[in-house]
């Protein structure tokens, strides 16, 4: 099965790195839109019509089931994709909160994400659908998006930048989460940062794994290709996106190509 992926630009990556390790017989296709890149500061309205765009010319590729990366378009966007488009669409958040509520042994649980996906309450929701006394709390990042796209995860601005921003959590305080969820596509590369500051007390969940294994009931059935293949696409040839995606995905990166969406709706 061709399996589309899309994210507003590199930080997809780390969710189309899982689903390759754990889907190795399907193909996949994935969309980094850097010429609009960051959604998270963008409104829902905005972001759901980039979101359409994108989908249509992933439907016009072939896919047969897209996985929305991007936690801000799946916070804003999934219901409307899930509405339109004749095939299914899995997104983030659902995977990102059931594997919180599966791993939290007190209930409190944090979310981390951009000013979109915070402001959207989607995590919130699909929390609370799964644990209704969880005890939840949210902080917005917006600045280790720039972090990680800068290649700067191990430095010591990244862990400032974390210690600032995660201040309501850090060891001692009386509303630390037991368990945060990295809600937001880059976050995973800033890992390290985080539960150095964070604590390794606390539990991080990553739904760029929990996503690769949520799509199993639609992949089950579907037999494994003979020979996979693999296309990364994006909508700016920014320089600095194949040099990252190669140091995300290793040798496995193929050529980049640039599309225009332009046909797909504006
Ligand atoms: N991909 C976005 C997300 O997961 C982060 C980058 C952006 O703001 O576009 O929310």
């Amino acid at each position: 099965m061709l399996i589309g992926v899309f994210d507003s630009g590199i930080g997809g990556l780390t969710v189309l790195r899982s689903l390759r390790k754990a889907w190795p017989g399907h193909s996949t296709i994935y969309l980094g839109d850097t010429a609009r890149v960051p959604y998270g500061s963008k409104s829902p309205q905005t972001v759901t019509r980039y979101a359409m765009q994108v989908a249509k010319y992933l439907m016009d590729e072939g896919v047969e089931l897209i996985v929305v990366a991007c936690n801000t378009a799946s916070a804003t966007a999934l219901p409307e994709l899930e509405k339109s488009l004749p095939i299914p669409v899995v997104g983030v958040i659902g995977p990102g909160a059931k594997a919180a509520t599966d791993a939290s042994q007190g209930g409190r649980i944090g979310i981390i994400g951009t000013a979109a996906t915070i402001a959207s309450g989607a995590y919130e929701h699909a929390i609370k659908l799964l644990r209704p006394d969880a005890v939840i709390a949210s902080i917005a990042c917006p600045l280790f998006v720039p972090l990680a796209d800068e290649g700067w995860e191990g430095t010591k601005v990244a862990r400032e930048v974390a210690e600032r921003y995660l201040e309501p959590w850090l060891p001692g305080k009386e509303d630390r989460p037991d368990t945060v969820v990295l809600g937001c596509t880059h976050y995973p590369i800033l890992r390290p940062a985080i539960g150095d500051v964070l604590g390794r007390d606390i539990q991080l969940i990553d739904s760029a794994e929990t996503t690769a294994r949520a799509i199993a009931p639609i992949l089950l059935d579907e037999p494994d290709e003979k020979s996979p293949t693999h296309r990364v696409v994006v909508t700016d040839g920014a320089a600095g996106f194949a040099k990252t995606a190669k140091r995300l995905l290793g040798e496995s990166m193929p050529p980049l190509e640039v599309v225009d969406l332009t046909p797909f709706g504006s």
